[in-house]
């Protein structure tokens, strides 16, 4: 079965029971709380927790979708069977309850006759989960009742916990509850053989889950409290190329139409074979369908946000590209157009401004990569031992952006060697400098992360500084984090920020922000430092001599910001771009928590 074919029977299916079909929303969510659409239900959210009446909207209480959605919890783990960056998701929804709505065994038959009635799927290759109970909310007896009905066999009838139960919400706040999903055996060849094989096995990947049902009853309010909603819902999803690749009995969504055209080119113009290089290949053609899509929903590389996501998705295809030595990967796009363009509308005519945007960003990151090289010649040149010094491939890593995994291959090509347990050290020592927690996950973006680590400091001042004018000097800073995406900032103030209050106060950062302030450093004595009024916290870890951080127009003698910090900062706040706050939350009691970011 074709990729096209199976969106179409599970639309049509739906249609022909009342759905309204309804088309995916951009892969940039409305709520700015959410860096990426991950789910089909999110465009939905106000409908589902009461906010808004969907036939009003839509004219129909039932609905269904093909959405596109983006994982990046998912990279590291591009390459196996079963993940994939971008992806798509099938999903049928019951918003609030009338005469015709449906709950749990509703959603269930939908289910069971689609993949069974419908695809032909063996009901006895099933596994179903369902909410063992937790946190003062019951066992989902009802759930394991129509499955029964439907003939899924008790012991396949699997009780788990919320962890794997428990559905949502997107972001902390919102509509969730249990969940019922439906697993597929996909045969003991692909297996660990271990007698607790089953769903969610930590070892393999034989059984996969394919449809989860989530009954949503529940909104998990601003506390983290569970409180009923006024309505119950259906909220499903199906991971499309899952289902697409048991429906094709192949081990995974890359031996489809999806790919199939995408990973013979590379094959011709490699001279390798997909086989012997899966995992690069694998990762070259999810990378390249998701860099389309991200651009296609109008996102530009930067290093903040979905800006940074595509930046290391590129960099990413470009490094496995040159590894399974293939020049130019975007060329393969045209299949991705070829496959997609009839179904997202967004893509049809857009290609040559996609690729200009991706192209661009290949361009500078070749560039990046070549100057790297360079040093690696020397370094190679200069190695009497045979051995590039762990060090040396941290600085490539660094500021480079030369994975080790590219390194170790060059260097191999040459008998030589590097030395690891070095290079980890260093890296462990950067990490621990750094405290950056998104760095550490998204791989090294050299130079560039500390750039944008210096904005982002210089940023969080400017917001301690906005939140004691607008709130009241009773702010005081908590906590702070920071990584390439985002800042944290914790401090003490006991009501939630009201949005007309973050409204002023993400104003008049982005007013500093406009007045082109000088961000000026000195050096001084911690006591002189608190004298003149520096802003410091956590005072005892400060050492005798400290760098005061002063923001505002030098000529005259106010300030808007002057606080103790080890830095790093910008120059000047014009450096900034855009603040913008994407959430506001408790941390603990008395202590709120905001996340800003930058956009260029
Ligand atoms: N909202 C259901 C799912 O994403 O699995």
């Amino acid at each position: 079965m074709t990729s096209q074919e199976l969106r179409d029977k599970f639309l049509t299916f739906f249609r022909e029971r009342n759905h309204k079909i309804v088309p995916s929303s951009s892969l940039l969510p409305t709520d700015p709380s959410v860096l990426l659409t991950t789910a089909g239900m999110q465009q939905f959210s106000l409908y589902l927790s009461g906010k808004k009446d969907p036939v009003e909207e839509f004219g129909n209480r039932h609905l269904a979708s093909c959405q596109k959605c983006f994982r990046t919890g998912d990279i590291e783990e591009i390459g196996d069977d079963t993940h994939h960056t971008f992806f798509e998701m099938l999903g049928n929804w019951s918003i609030g309850q009338d005469e015709n709505g449906y709950f749990k065994s509703g959603a269930i038959k939908f289910a069971m006759d689609f993949l069974v009635d419908e695809l032909g799927l063996d009901k006895n290759n099933f596994y179903v989960t369902v909410f063992r109970g937790e946190n003062g909310i019951e066992k989902d007896e009802e759930a394991i009742n129509i499955w029964l009905e439907h003939g899924i066999a008790r012991d396949r009838i699997i009780e788990c916990s919320a962890k794997d139960n428990f559905w949502g919400p997107v972001s902390n706040i919102g509509p969730c509850g249990p969940c019922s999903e439906i697993h597929y055996d996909r045969g003991e060849h692909l297996g660990c053989n271990r007698p607790d094989c089953g769903p969610n096995c930590d070892h393999c990947k034989r059984v996969v889950e394919i449809w989860n049902l989530v009954f949503m009853q529940y909104n998990r309010n601003e506390d983290g409290k569970y409180e009923l909603l006024n309505q119950t819902n259906i909220d499903t999803g199906i991971g499309f190329e899952r289902l697409l690749s048991i429906l094709n009995e192949s081990s995974s969504a890359y031996e489809t139409d999806i790919f199939e055209g995408m990973i013979k080119k590379i094959e011709q113009s490699s001279g390798k074979k997909y086989k012997e290089n899966k995992q690069a290949f694998r990762i070259v053609v999810d990378h390249t369908r998701s860099a389309i899509f991200l651009a296609g929903d109008g996102v530009e590389p930067s290093n903040v946000g979905q800006g940074y996501i595509l930046r290391r998705i590129i960099r990413r295809c470009v490094r496995y590209s040159k590894m399974i030595g293939i020049e130019n990967s975007i060329s393969l796009g045209d299949y991705i157009f070829e496959k997609y363009d009839s179904v997202y509308p967004e893509l049809d005519g857009s290609k040559q401004k996609i690729y200009s945007v991706i192209r661009a960003e290949e361009e500078k990151f070749e560039k990046t990569l070549k100057s790297g090289l360079a040093i690696l010649e020397k370094q190679l040149e200069n190695s009497k031992e045979g051995v590039i010094s762990g060090e040396d491939a941290f600085n490539l890593y660094q500021s480079y952006g030369f994975p080790l995994e590219l390194t170790e291959e060059i260097v191999s090509e040459k008998g030589f060697k590097i030395d690891k347990v070095s290079f980890l050290e260093s890296l462990k020592k950067h990490q621990d400098l750094s405290r950056s927690g998104a760095e550490k996950k998204f791989g090294g973006v050299g130079k560039d992360a500390g750039e944008e680590g210096a904005k982002l400091h210089t940023a969080t001042h400017l917001l301690h500084a906005a939140l004691r004018k607008v709130l009241g000097n009773h702010v005081e800073q908590m906590g702070s984090d920071i990584n390439v995406e985002r800042l944290r900032f914790d401090f003490a103030h006991t009501q939630k920020v009201t949005p007309e209050e973050l409204k002023q106060i993400e104003q008049l950062v982005n007013q500093k922000i406009k007045e082109s302030l000088e961000v000026k450093k000195e050096e001084m004595a911690l006591n002189e430092a608190l004298d003149v009024g520096a802003l410091a916290f956590f005072k005892e870890k400060y050492p005798e001599t400290v760098r005061v951080w002063t923001i505002g127009d030098p000529q005259a003698s106010e300030y808007f910001s002057k606080e103790i910090c080890a830095g790093p900062h910008a120059n000047n706040t014009s450096e900034l771009g855009t603040f913008k706050i994407i959430k506001e939350e408790s941390s603990s009691a008395g202590v709120r928590r905001i996340k800003a970011i930058l956009i260029k």
